[in-house]
């Protein structure tokens, strides 16, 4: 599989990023590094995506110089501390107090929540207007927070089940409200892009090293792995849309006929190939540059 080992103490391993423990910061401090490994229906694939890791880091880090006016966020630096076997793919940032929530967003009536929708009228229990046909926009966007499952499935949970898993309601809300206020500035930025940010996820933490404890936007912002971007120009109400992002893969996974329990099936080339491009696309529609410029910024 897809790693790329770093002479560091490692702190944590997910379904995509390693996390290890930077010293000689004057704060605690991670590296974050994003591997090129792909999961669908929360399964690692064995087949990695070349350059996957570099565009969602590139991507993240684009995302969190255009919301710091709306939230703190864990960046440190892209170059400063990253050794040189991971510059473009990984990122010094702050360690930080994960809350054990997924903020998700919707703006477009898609995926999980297509499904729940048809079954129930709502989405984890937002009810939603009558008659809504598959993809259409939500007005305003909705706040769908899920578990973080350790392992497996995250679970659809309502804002008061989310509030009692961080132990604060008041915090809660904030994190509902920034949510919102990040996905409907991404979605405005992403469509004068010619793209439209279907859904996404942020995950927050606490920086318990500063003493007002500022909430403060983490992990990884606003990339194909975490959102669904559709261009704008082949949206068509009623259907499910062509994407920049990992639905080409589920797509392909789904048609393969595997039932979705692990071990993920390999991935074949023409397929690893359209991915690849798919995400380097999402890179410059949104960054508005070559890829190209993000591996230079970065080169060592
Ligand atoms: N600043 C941070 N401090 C501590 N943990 C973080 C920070 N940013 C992200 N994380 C955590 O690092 C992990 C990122 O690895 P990833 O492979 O994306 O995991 P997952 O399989 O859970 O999606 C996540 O568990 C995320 O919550
Ligand atoms: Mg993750």
């Amino acid at each position: 599989m897809s790693t790329t080992t770093v002479d560091l103490p490692l702190v944590a391993s997910g379904k995509v990023r390693e996390l290890y423990e930077l010293s000689g910061s004057p704060q605690p401090a991670l590296l974050m590094v994003a591997s090129d490994r792909i999961s669908t229906y929360d399964a690692v694939h064995p087949t990695p995506i070349p350059d996957k890791g570099k565009v969602l880091t590139g991507l993240s880090v684009f995302w969190f110089a255009h919301t710091a006016h709306i939230v703190a966020n864990h960046l440190i630096s892209a170059t400063e501390g990253v050794p040189d076997a991971v510059r473009g793919r990984a990122l010094a940032v702050k360690r930080l107090e994960m809350l054990p929530v997924e903020c998700v967003v919707r703006g477009y009536l898609t995926g999980s929540g297509w499904k729940d929708y048809q079954a129930s009228g709502s989405v984890s229990g937002v009810a939603l207007p009558a008659g809504l046909r598959e993809s259409a926009r939500l007005d305003p966007p909705i706040f769908t927070p899920s578990t973080k499952a350790t392992s497996g499935h995250d679970e659809a949970i309502s804002i008061e089940q989310a509030a009692e898993l961080v132990g604060d309601s008041d915090l809660m809300h904030q994190v509902a409200e920034v949510s919102i206020a990040l996905y409907s500035f991404a979605a405005a930025h992403a469509l004068e892009r010619g793209v439209i940010l279907a859904d996404t996820k942020f995950e927050f933490g606490i920086d318990t090293n500063d003493p007002s404890r500022p909430l403060v936007l983490g992990d990884e912002v606003l990339t194909p792995d975490s959102s669904r971007y559709w261009p704008a120009d082949g949206y068509e109400l009623g259907r499910s849309q062509p994407s920049l992002d990992k639905q080409y893969v589920r797509d392909w996974a789904t048609a393969s006929g595997w039932d979705r329990m692990p071990p993920a099936p390999a991935i074949p080339d023409e397929v690893v190939e359209g991915t690849r491009e798919r995400y380097i696309d999402a890179y410059e529609r949104i960054a508005g540059e070559p890829f190209s410029a993000w591996l230079t910024r970065t080169s060592a």
